[in-house]
């Protein structure tokens, strides 16, 4: 078994739980000169397409940025702390946006809510088809907005990197490599249970 066993970075789950589910993992090793498989990338985003999203309005919005694209620099430009050291490997790296307002200018009370469901159909179906998916929340916001001319309409959330996993080894330090393969943990069920009647 090699730290970068997709098998051994499974869930261990109370309950057996779907196998996309299940082995779904976020990594920070990615083959750096890999290029993303755009098969997989708009099967992805097609899964984010079709999530579900309050009243149907759709508010998830994506800049994508293929490796070696002049988007792709900016948004790594973007990144914070360790992100900014790892995250440049990947193949895509994928700005999830909520428009947060509508047409007229109201507030769409659930669009975060809304992008999240749509990054998670994201991340399982690009996991489905052999990709792996990291998301961050350490970038910064502001900068994205100013580089792509997002007006405040468009709340950019999370950076995803996307790609083909990379040994562990090839990390750029010893700290980056014992987070990849140190163990992933969960609250236990009951903890979440506000009430279970
Ligand atoms: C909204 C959000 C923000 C995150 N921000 C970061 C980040 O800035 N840097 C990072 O390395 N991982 C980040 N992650 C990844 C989480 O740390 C990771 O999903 C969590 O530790 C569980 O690990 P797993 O995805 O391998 O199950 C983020 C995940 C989400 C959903």
């Amino acid at each position: 078994m090699t730290i970068t066993d997709t098998a051994a970075r499974a869930a261990d789950t109370a309950t057996p739980i779907h196998p996309t589910l299940a082995s779904r993992w976020s990594p920070r090793s990615f083959e750096a000169t890999t290029p993303i498989d755009e098969v997989a990338l708009a099967a992805a985003l097609e899964a984010a397409r079709w999530a579900p999203s309050a009243a149907n309005t759709q508010p998830a919005r994506f800049i994508v940025a293929r490796r070696g694209s002049e988007a792709f620099s900016k948004i790594a430009d973007s990144l914070m702390g360790f992100n900014s050291v790892w995250a440049g490997s990947a193949s895509v790296l994928l700005v999830a946006v909520a428009e947060v307002t509508d047409d007229e200018g109201q507030p769409r009370r659930w669009a975060e809510y809304d992008l999240g469901q749509a990054m998670a159909s994201f991340t399982f179906q690009a996991h489905h088809d052999g990709l792996h998916v990291h998301q961050m929340g350490g970038f910064d916001a502001d900068a994205v907005r100013t580089a792509f001319g997002l007006s405040e309409r468009y709340v950019p959330l999370t950076v995803a990197a996307v790609g083909t996993l990379a040994p562990a080894e090839a990390l750029a330090n010893e700290t980056l490599i014992a987070r990849e393969s140190a163990p992933r943990t969960r609250l236990p069920l009951a903890d979440l249970l506000l009430a279970d009647a």
